[in-house]
């Protein structure tokens, strides 16, 4: 088994991490956001990536998600815990949260978003009712309870296009729609990992509250202040998600 981490805003390096190597790959897709990272976790192997590039420069949109996916294939990887910085939308969402989402819609646009896109003879629809992996969500919600973390088990995230937030009018049309939380990076990167049958799971850590919840403004020093603290909890429940596997 080999188990990769995807990491968002606030998690650029995991700095438990012991590295051994790193591997810069090209894809057919073209190059993944960064070097993926070899190295140990408590004792556990692991590879990590970046989601936007180290340093932090890629924004949601330009992401290359397939190569990041199919690098990761290429490499043999057999599981990915991703982790994201969100809004939160619904009562049990404030900021610095730990949500495992369950669903998602996506509204999101314009991204290479499929693996199946050029083979015209075969048209290939995956399933993807549930988009993410129900047994490693439950690895890592009994993670949670093994290091006493108070995460939200359940949850729909939205995946909004972004670079900008919200307007607090899409918050609230959001919230109607079901959503829970909203981030800018879940889509297309669960339907590739599901493209090519890789175990997908998403850990969320809230950094504000959706436009228009509470505040008249959302600043970055407010984003980076509540992932501090969640992302250094997100890091004890992949340490323990990792040793559970
Ligand atoms: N909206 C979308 N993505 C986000 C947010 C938000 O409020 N906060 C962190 N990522």
């Amino acid at each position: 088994m080999t188990i990769a981490i995807i990491g968002g805003t606030g998690l650029t390096a995991i700095d438990r991490l012991t590295i051994t190597h790193s591997e810069a790959l090209e894809t057919p897709y073209g190059t993944p956001s960064s070097a993926y990272v070899f190295g140990e976790l408590d004792g556990k192997q692991l590879v990590f990536l970046a989601r936007h590039g180290n340093p932090h420069r890629l924004p949601p949109h330009k992401i290359n998600y397939r190569a990041n996916i199919w690098g990761l294939k290429q490499l043999g990887v057999t599981e990915i815990i991703a982790v994201a910085a969100v809004g939160g939308i619904t009562a049990a969402m404030g900021p610095a949260v730990i949500a495992i989402p369950d669903q998602l819609i996506d509204y999101s646009y314009g991204r290479e978003h499929t693996f199946f896109a050029d083979d015209l003879e075969h048209v290939t629809h995956i399933d993807f009712s549930y988009p993410y992996h129900q047994g490693l969500r439950q690895r890592i919600l009994q993670a949670a309870q093994a290091i006493n973390l108070d995460v939200v088990p359940t949850g729909t995230y939205a995946c909004t296009q972004g670079p900008r937030l919200e307007t607090a009018a899409e918050i609230r049309r959001l919230a109607q729609d079901g959503c829970d939380l909203v981030g800018m990076t879940g889509m297309p990167e669960a339907a590739l990992a599901r493209e090519l049958e890789i175990p997908y799971a998403n850990i969320s850590v809230v950094a504000n509250w959706g436009a228009g919840i509470e505040s008249e403004e959302i600043t970055m020093a407010e984003i980076e202040a509540n992932l501090k603290t969640g992302m250094h909890n997100a890091i004890n429940l992949l340490a323990q998600s990792i040793q559970l596997a």
